[in-house]
C-alpha cells in the first residue's frame, strides 16, 4: 500500500462524500484488489472484471475490461506499447487510462490545461492509490508541475463501473482546464466494432442509431448548456465483430451523468484501439483553477455483458433502480397521473381543473398535475415565466381550493414549473434584467419568447431555490414537473472576468443540481419529473435527483414505440413517463384507445387527454386499462424488460416484462399495419422458468391458441401467436406463475 499524506487522505475523504454529479448513496461492491507484485488493480463486479495497472514508465495503463476472470495468475503486468517510430517524435501508443494532453499524444486526451506561464504540456504519471470499501482512488501527477488528478473507480455489484476524475491545482499559478473527461474506456484491440447510440430531435428523442466504427473520432454531444439535449443522449453501446443481438453477444455499454454540455467520443486509433472518452464538452470549455482549487468531472458509468443488448439494458435498469434513483428500495410505485396540458393548454382555471380532476379520479388516477399557464400573466408562452404566483384571474383564491378538492378526490397534487427561465415580459425580468445569460450589446436569441436565467450566479441560484421552497411549502406540493424549454445561446456571463466567463458551462449545471438537492432535503416527500421540451433532460446525473422523466412531447402511440424502445436501451421503464392522449395528435394519426393505453403502460402511465370529450365507452375502457396497469405496474416498473420484436424492423412490436421475483410476466404486442393474409406472428417468450406453470390471461380474444395454463418451456419454445386485426391493433397477455 502506498504511503498517503494527511492532505491526500483528507482529500480522499472529501471525494467520497462529494461525488457532485451523481447524488445517490454508495452501494457496496466487491472491494478492489491490488496485486502489488504486478502493480495491478482488479475490480470485479457481477459478470465483469476490470483491470488497470502501472507500467514500467509509471504510466497508468488499461489492462482488461470484459467478462469475469477468476485467475489472478493470468494477469500480466502492464507494459508500454512500442512507439510508432515512423515519425519524429515517437508517438505514444500505450492504452493509457487517463492521458493528459502532452508529450507525443495524438488521440483524444482525458485532460488538457493551459498554465498562466503559457505551458500547455501535461504528462501524468502514477503517484499513489487508496482503497476504502468499494472505492479505489488512483492519484496521478504531472511530471513537472503540482497538478494532481484523482481518478475514482467504484465497481457496482452489477458490474457497472463508475469513473470520475478530480483535477486539482496545487501550483502557485492559475491553471486553466480546457478538457476534463471522466476517463477513457478501452475495448480489446481490433476492428469491426459497431456503435449504437441514441439520437433524434424534439418530438422524436432517443431513436436508436447503429453504425460501424471506423478509424477516426465519432462525437456524441450536447452543446446546449441547460439540457442533456433532445438530439443526442449520453449513452453508448458497442458490440464486437460477431455482432450482438438482443439476447446474445458481447456488448460494452455506458452512460454519462451530466445534464448540460457533455461529450462522448468514440475513437478508433491507427493501432485499432477503440477508445471511448466522456465528460464535459470541450467545445468553448475553459475552467480556470486558482491555486488550491479543484474541478470534478461528471461521472461516467459503463458495463459489459455477453448477453446481448437486452441484458445490457437490464443490467443498466437494475443499476439505476438500486444505485442511481433517489430512495432505492423504498420508492413507491409510480402513481398513475393526469396532466391537463394537452387538454387545456394555457387556458387553465379553478373550475376547469376541478372538472377534469373529478373525471380523472373516476378513472383511478392517483396524481393530478396542472401544467403550464397557472401563474403570472401566463396566457401564452409570451409572458409570465419567472412570476411563480397563481394568476389571480384564473385562481382568485390561489391554488388552495383546487388542491383541497384534488386531495378530497383521493389524489395528490402536482405542479408544472420552469424555474430557470424568464419571459422578458415578466415582473422578474423587469426587476432583474441583468440576471439572464447573454453578451451585452449583442443581439440575443429568444426561443419560445424566453431567456435563460444565469443559475451560475449565486444570487440567481438563491432566488430560484427560495421561490420553489416557498411554493412547495405553501400548499404542501408533492410533485413538480420541472421543465426547461430553451437551451443556451450567446452564453455570456458579463459580471465575471473574461477568463472566468466560460465557467458557466459547469456552474450552471452544478447549481441546478444543488437547488434540487437542497429542495429535496428540505421537502423529503417531494417528487420531481425531469423535462426539457419533452425528453431533453434525461441522463444519470438528473435521474439521481428526480423520480421520473418526460420522455417526449410526442405522445402519438405509434411514434412512441420507437422513442420508448430507444429510451429503454439506457433507462429503466420506471422513469419513462408515457401519457395516453387524444387523437389525432401531433402527426395527424389516429390510433385506437387500447393501443395508446398499452403503449403508455410499458412505462410509467399518465393520462393527458381531454376527459371532457371522452365518451362513456372511453371511460369504461380507460378504467379497465388503469386497473390492469395497477395490477402489472410493479412488473413493468421494477421487473426485467425483454424486447421481443423491435418497432424499427418488423412492423410488429412486442415487449415482455418479468417481475423481479419471477411470479408475474406481461406481454404487449402492437401491429403497425394490417397485411392481407399475413399469418399470425409467433412471439417467443423470454425470462420465464421453463419448468414452472403459468396461468395465461389475455386482455382480449386475440390469442390463436389459448391454453389456460402452460409451462414456461412451452411459452418460450412454442410461443404465443397473436391474431391481430387491422392497422394499429394491439393486445396484452398477463402470465401468473402457479405456486
Ligand atoms: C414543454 C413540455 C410539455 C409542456 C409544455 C408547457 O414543451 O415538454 O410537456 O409542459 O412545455 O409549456
Amino acid at each position: 500500500m502506498s504511503a498517503m499524506n494527511a492532505a491526500m487522505r483528507a482529500l480522499f475523504a472529501f471525494l467520497l462524500l462529494l461525488a457532485p454529479t451523481v447524488a445517490s448513496a454508495a452501494t457496496d461492491g466487491t472491494p478492489p484488489r491490488y496485486l502489488a507484485d504486478r502493480r495491478l488493480w482488479v475490480l470485479d463486479g457481477g459478470p465483469v472484471t476490470y483491470v488497470v495497472g502501472v507500467n514500467e514508465r509509471d504510466e497508468l495503463q488499461h489492462v482488461y475490461w470484459g467478462g469475469r476472470l477468476w485467475r489472478d495468475a493470468d494477469l500480466r503486468a502492464a507494459h508500454s506499447m512500442p512507439a510508432d517510430d515512423s515519425t519524429e517524435p515517437s508517438t505514444t501508443t500505450t492504452p493509457e487510462e487517463f492521458p493528459g494532453w502532452g508529450g507525443a499524444r495524438y488521440f483524444e486526451p482525458c485532460m488538457k490545461v493551459t498554465r498562466e506561464d503559457g505551458v500547455r504540456d501535461l504528462v501524468l504519471k502514477y503517484s499513489s492509490y487508496e482503497i476504502a470499501g468499494s472505492d479505489l482512488v488512483i492519484h496521478m501527477k504531472d511530471v513537472a508541475a503540482d497538478i494532481d488528478v484523482l481518478l475514482s473507480y467504484r465497481m457496482d455489484p452489477s458490474g457497472i463501473l463508475r469513473k470520475q476524475a478530480t483535477i486539482r491545482n496545487r501550483t502557485k499559478q492559475v491553471v486553466t482546464v480546457e478538457s476534463a473527461q471522466a476517463g477513457a474506456w478501452l475495448l480489446p484491440p481490433g476492428d469491426g466494432y459497431c456503435l449504437s447510440y441514441l439520437a433524434g430531435r424534439w418530438g422524436g428523442e432517443t431513436l436508436l442509431v447503429r453504425e460501424e466504427i471506423h478509424p477516426g473520432v465519432k462525437l456524441l454531444e450536447s452543446r446546449r448548456g441547460v439540457a442533456t439535449s433532445n438530439t443526442m443522449n449520453p449513452w453508448f453501446a458497442i458490440d464486437g465483430r460477431e455482432r450482438a443481438t438482443e439476447e446474445h453477444g458481447r456488448v460494452w455499454f455506458g452512460a454519462l451523468a451530466w445534464s448540460g454540455s457533455w461529450r462522448i467520443s468514440v475513437e478508433q486509433t491507427p493501432e485499432q484501439q477503440v477508445r471511448v472518452t466522456g465528460g464535459f464538452n470541450t467545445f468553448d470549455f475553459s475552467y480556470p483553477l486558482k491555486p488550491g482549487e479543484a474541478l470534478t468531472t461528471p461521472a461516467f458509468f459503463a458495463g459489459y455483458t455477453d448477453g446481448g443488448f437486452g441484458e445490457a439494458s437490464r443490467i443498466l435498469h437494475r443499476f439505476e433502480r438500486t444505485a442511481i434513483l433517489p430512495r432505492p428500495g423504498t420508492a413507491r410505485p409510480r402513481p398513475v397521473l393526469y396532466n391537463s396540458w394537452e387538454a387545456t393548454g394555457f387556458d387553465v382555471n379553478e373550475a376547469g381543473q376541478v372538472a377534469l380532476a373529478e373525471k380523472a379520479a373516476r378513472l383511478g388516477v392517483e396524481r393530478f398535475v396542472i401544467d403550464d399557464g397557472w401563474f403570472g400573466a401566463r396566457d401564452s408562452s409570451r409572458a409570465g415565466l419567472g412570476d411563480w404566483t397563481p394568476n389571480p384571474k384564473k385562481f382568485p383564491n390561489g391554488l388552495g381550493p383546487l388542491i383541497a378538492r384534488v386531495r378530497q378526490l383521493g389524489m395528490d397534487f402536482g405542479l408544472w414549473v420552469e424555474p430557470e427561465m424568464v419571459n422578458p415580459d415578466s415582473d422578474l425580468y423587469r426587476a432583474h434584467p441583468d440576471w439572464v445569460i447573454g453578451f451585452p450589446g449583442r443581439p440575443r436569441s429568444e426561443s419560445r419568447s424566453q431567456l435563460v436565467l444565469n443559475l451560475a450566479r449565486d444570487d440567481v441560484k438563491e432566488h430560484v431555490f427560495s421561490v420553489l421552497d416557498v411554493l412547495v411549502a405553501k400548499d404542501d406540493i408533492r410533485f413538480l414537473k420541472w421543465d426547461a424549454n430553451r437551451h443556451f445561446s450567446e452564453p455570456g456571463w458579463p459580471e465575471r472576468p473574461v477568463a472566468e466567463q466560460r465557467m458557466l458551462w459547469v456552474k450552471y449545471t452544478t447549481n441546478y443540481y444543488e437547488i434540487i438537492d437542497r429542495l429535496r432535503a428540505k421537502h423529503p416527500s417531494l417528487e420531481i419529473e425531469s423535462c426539457s421540451s419533452g425528453g431533453g433532460r434525461v441522463d444519470l446525473g438528473i435521474l439521481s435527483r428526480t423520480d421520473q422523466a418526460w420522455t417526449s412531447d410526442n405522445t402519438d402511440g405509434f411514434d412512441r414505440l420507437s422513442i420508448q424502445d430507444g429510451f429503454s436501451r439506457a433507462y429503466t421503464p420506471r422513469v419513462m413517463m408515457a401519457w395516453v392522449t387524444d387523437v389525432p395528435n401531433m402527426n395527424e394519426r389516429s390510433t385506437p384507445l387500447q393501443y395508446r393505453f398499452l403503449a403508455a403502460m410499458m412505462g410509467s402511465l399518465g393520462i393527458g387527454a381531454n376527459l371532457n370529450r371522452w365518451s362513456e365507452q372511453d371511460f369504461a375502457m380507460a378504467s379497465r386499462m388503469i386497473a390492469y396497469y395497477k395490477s402489472i405496474r410493479a412488473t413493468v416498473q421494477e421487473g426485467d424488460l425483454y424486447r421481443l420484436f423491435s418497432p424499427r424492423e418488423d412492423g410488429l412490436t412486442a415487449n415482455q416484462y418479468v417481475a423481479a421475483d419471477g411470479k408475474q410476466s406481461v406481454v404487449f404486442v402492437f401491429q403497425q399495419a394490417q397485411q392481407f393474409n399475413r399469418p399470425a406472428p409467433t412471439v417467443y417468450l423470454s425470462g420465464l422458468d421453463e419448468n414452472a406453470l403459468y396461468r395465461i390471461q389475455p386482455i382480449d380474444d386475440k390469442l390463436l391458441e389459448r391454453p389456460p395454463v402452460a409451462s414456461g418451456g412451452w411459452l418460450a419454445q412454442h410461443g404465443l401467436r397473436f391474431r391481430l386485426r387491422g392497422d394499429f391493433d394491439s393486445s396484452s397477455v398477463l402470465l401468473e406463475k402457479l405456486p
